[in-house]
This record gives structure tokens, C-alpha cells and sequence, in this order.
């Protein structure tokens, strides 16, 4: 479409958001020729997308079987009910307040005395990408001196799944990773069966719902899952929301003061600044979004991104606004929260408690740690991404506590 950079040009992935607002204007409905998709922009077209029951997610199998395997979030209908009644439980308030939060706060603990005298610390590399993963790792039951390796396959795993200029030699790479976690994770599976414990890995092998449980492989690929699903996202939230309190001072001073502000300054995190930017859909039947009809089984992208800055829905929507009124904080991590990065429907994000409560845990610890936290000059202000997106660095000067 004329004036809109196409979506896999470096000019995208500069700014998307100017681009994100022509579309939303000008062109609410495009069909992109080389993704074989439909573009859709608009709050209330991404809202519908996500809602509606005419939707299903079915045309992810391209993308996530090859490095994943079959996932819940490639099953449909009744299918899907079930694997989401298998999981969800293990993500629920108690279950994570009681078993998890502990875990959480050890590792969040653990990656902030690596750097707690330094007086200075990247919070992409050394915080951020570490802190998810090793919360999922440990949430498993999985042994922890094998972070290298995990922390290796998840990176190789995004790499697959952000992949979108088809690069041999990162789908060479996800491939090989997809043999290597099951070779890794099937003998333990098998083994936790056996020899239950108290962990996630546990739990997952013992669920039952009328005679229904999971496979070795159906637990294997949630597991794969939920590295990139629950790694990249909450990673790329955490440093986005301490990429934009830092960058606003004021704002950040509020959040230190009155700490029950986290979720809030979290929740717009979300709005502003959403992990995923794009996910699929695809209709049943012709639909009709703004700009035109789309036929049944086309592919649908919805864009997160820009939907959630459609100035029809929030006003300001370009202003980072901890105190912005359509943002509930007191349900950041339901659907009600007034934002669509954990999406909507019947797909919406399993582990968003989860994110939220890593993100308060870390947020109260790092801010503890660093009292007068405040960006380095080598900041570089640039984000990375074009389906996920998020700060390619947040260098945080400090006085350490202790000195
Ligand atoms: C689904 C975003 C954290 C596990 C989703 C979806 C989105 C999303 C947009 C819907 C995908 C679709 O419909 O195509 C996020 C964001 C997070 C986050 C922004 C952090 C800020 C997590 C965490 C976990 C997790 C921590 C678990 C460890 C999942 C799973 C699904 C999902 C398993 C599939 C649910 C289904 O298909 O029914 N997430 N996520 N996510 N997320 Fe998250």
C-alpha cells in the first residue's frame, strides 16, 4: 500500500507506529501479498478478530509446528478446551501464591546480586532475558545448572519464530533445537511420571479431565511453549516498562513511592509498549472488518501494536500514562484490563498472573536495589522486533546500597 513501509522493511522496524497510524487512517484493511494475509489495525477490528467465535487460530501450524510441535495455542474448539483445562489451573492465584511466588523471588534475587555492587547494569542482558526463563526452568523442576543450554534454545527458538526474512541458517537452528529439547525433555517426562514431585512438570503429567491427559509429546511441546511464550514476552514487558519509567522520571518516582502502582505502570507497559505485535487469525465464515470483506480461511493479522494505540480508544495514545484512566490496573492480568497484548477469547494469555506477578516481584526488587536508578548515556532508546518487540538495551546507572 503506497506511503506504508512494508512490514518486513528496516524503515518498519524502525518506527511501526507511524506506520501502525497511516494504517489505522488511511488503509484499515490491507492483504499483504508476500504473507499471504490480510492486515487488520483498528481497536475495535483486532477487538472482533480475537472475540469472535468465528475465529480460530488453526493457520499457526506453518509457523510454530516446525519448532514447537502441536501447541494449545494450534488447537481449536474442543480440542482446545480440553489442553486449556489440562494447563490453566497449574497458572491460577493459588496455585502460584502458594508454590510459586517463592521461586520467583529466588530467581529475581539470584540475577540481581550478579550485578547488586556493580553501580551499573544492562537490564536486557543481564536481567531481562535470564529472569523468565529461569523462573519456567525452575517452575518445572528442571535442573538449573543447565541454564546455558535453556537459555540457548530459547534464543534459538525466538530466533526461528521471528525469522521472517526465511534465513537458512536460523531455521537450521530451530530445527536442530526442536530435536534436542525432546531428546532432553521426553526421559524426564517419562521419569516424573514415575516419580512424581511438587513441581509444574509434575503437575502437567498427572492432569486428567474425564480419562484425558497429555502426551509425552503433547507435554514436551507446552513445555517448548512456554519458554518462548512465557521467555520472550514477560522478558521484552519488564524491560519496556522500566525503559519507559526511567525515561520518565516523574512518573518513575510515583511508582517507587506507592508500589501498588507496579501493576498499573505494568499494565500500560502493555498498552504502550506490547510485547507481541502481531498475532493470526482465521475466519470460518466472510467477515467484514472496517475497509472491507474478508473471506473465510484467509489469514487475519491483527495488530496489537497498533490497535493499542487507536486514538479512538484511548486518548493521548502515543503518551506513556501510568495514571491513564481506560488502563484498570486492579485487573492487569484478566481481559478486562483495557488492552490487547495478552489478546482475548478463548486463546487469551494462560500465564498472564504469572507475567504480572514476575513483573511486580522484579520491579519491587530491582527498585529496592537501585534507588536512584537512572539511564545511562549510552542508552540507545531503540527497540527490536517486528512480531515481538521490545528495548534493544536498558543501561541503568546506580549507587550500589551497600557503598
Ligand atoms: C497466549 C501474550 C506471558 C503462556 C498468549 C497470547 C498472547 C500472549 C498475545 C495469545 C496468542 C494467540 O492467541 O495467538 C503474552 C504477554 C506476556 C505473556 C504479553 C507477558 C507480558 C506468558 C507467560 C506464560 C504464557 C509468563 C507462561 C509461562 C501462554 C500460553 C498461551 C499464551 C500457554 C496459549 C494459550 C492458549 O492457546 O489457550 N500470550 N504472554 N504467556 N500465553 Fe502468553
Amino acid at each position: 500500500t503506497p506511503g506504508i513501509p512494508d512490514i518486513v522493511s528496516a524503515e518498519f522496524n524502525a518506527d511501526p507506529y507511524s506506520a501502525y497510524r497511516i494504517m489505522r487512517d488511511e488503509a484499515p484493511l490491507i492483504w499483504h501479498e508476500p504473507m499471504q494475509s490480510y492486515i487488520v489495525s483498528r481497536y475495535e477490528d483486532v477487538q472482533r478478530a480475537f472475540k469472535d467465535g468465528v475465529f480460530t487460530t488453526a493457520n499457526y501450524d506453518w509457523q510454530l509446528e516446525p519448532v514447537h510441535g502441536r501447541t494449545i495455542l494450534q488447537l481449536s474448539g474442543r480440542e482446545h478446551a480440553t489442553r486449556r483445562a489440562l494447563v490453566a489451573p497449574a497458572f491460577r492465584g493459588g496455585e502460584l501464591r502458594d508454590k510459586f511466588r517463592p521461586v520467583i523471588e529466588r530467581n529475581a534475587r539470584e540475577l540481581i546480586d550478579t550485578f547488586r555492587e556493580d553501580g551499573s547494569v544492562d537490564l536486557v542482558s543481564q536481567f531481562a532475558t535470564h529472569f523468565p526463563i529461569n523462573v519456567i526452568v525452575d517452575m518445572l523442576g528442571l535442573d538449573k545448572s543447565d541454564h546455558d543450554r535453556f537459555h540457548k534454545w530459547y534464543t534459538s527458538i525466538i530466533a526461528f519464530l521471528g525469522n521472517l526474512t526465511q534465513d537458512p541458517d536460523v531455521a537450521a537452528d530451530g530445527l536442530r533445537t526442536r530435536e534436542e529439547f525432546a531428546a532432553y525433555m521426553i526421559p524426564i517426562i517419562r521419569e516424573r511420571r514415575e516419580n512424581p514431585g511438587d513441581d509444574l512438570l509434575s503437575t502437567l503429567c498427572q492432569a486428567e479431565i474425564d480419562g484425558t491427559s497429555m502426551s509425552d509429546d503433547d507435554i514436551k511441546a507446552f513445555c517448548s511453549l512456554l519458554l518462548a511464550a512465557g521467555g520472550e514476552t514477560t522478558d521484552k514487558a519488564l524491560a519496556a516498562m522500566f525503559a519507559n519509567l526511567l525515561s520518565h522520571p516523574d512518573q518513575l518516582e510515583a511508582v517507587r513511592q506507592d508500589r501498588s502502582l507496579i501493576p498499573k505502570a505494568f499494565a500500560e507497559t502493555l498498552r504502550h509498549s506490547p510485547p507481541v505485535h502481531m498475532i493470526m487469525r482465521q475466519p470460518a465464515e466472510d467477515v467484514v472488518f472496517s475497509g472491507g470483506e474478508v473471506p473465510a480461511g484467509s489469514t487475519v493479522t491483527c495488530l496489537i501494536g497498533a490497535a493499542n494505540r487507536d486514538p479512538e480508544h484511548y486518548a493521548d495514545p502515543d503518551a506513556f500514562n501510568v495514571f491513564r484512566e481506560e488502563i484498570d490496573a486492579s485487573t492487569a492480568f484478566t481481559a478486562a484490563a483495557g488492552h490487547l497484548a495478552f489478546a482475548l477469547g478463548r486463546h487469551f494469555c494462560v500465564g498472564a498472573l504469572l507475567a504480572e506477578t514476575e513483573v511486580e516481584v522484579a520491579a519491587n526488587m530491582l527498585l529496592d536495589a537501585m534507588p536512584d536508578a537512572r539511564l545511562a548515556d549510552r542508552y540507545s532508546a531503540q527497540e527490536q522486533g517486528v512480531f515481538t518487540r521490545g528495548p534493544a538495551d536498558v543501561p541503568v546507572e546506580f549507587t550500589p546500597r551497600s557503598a
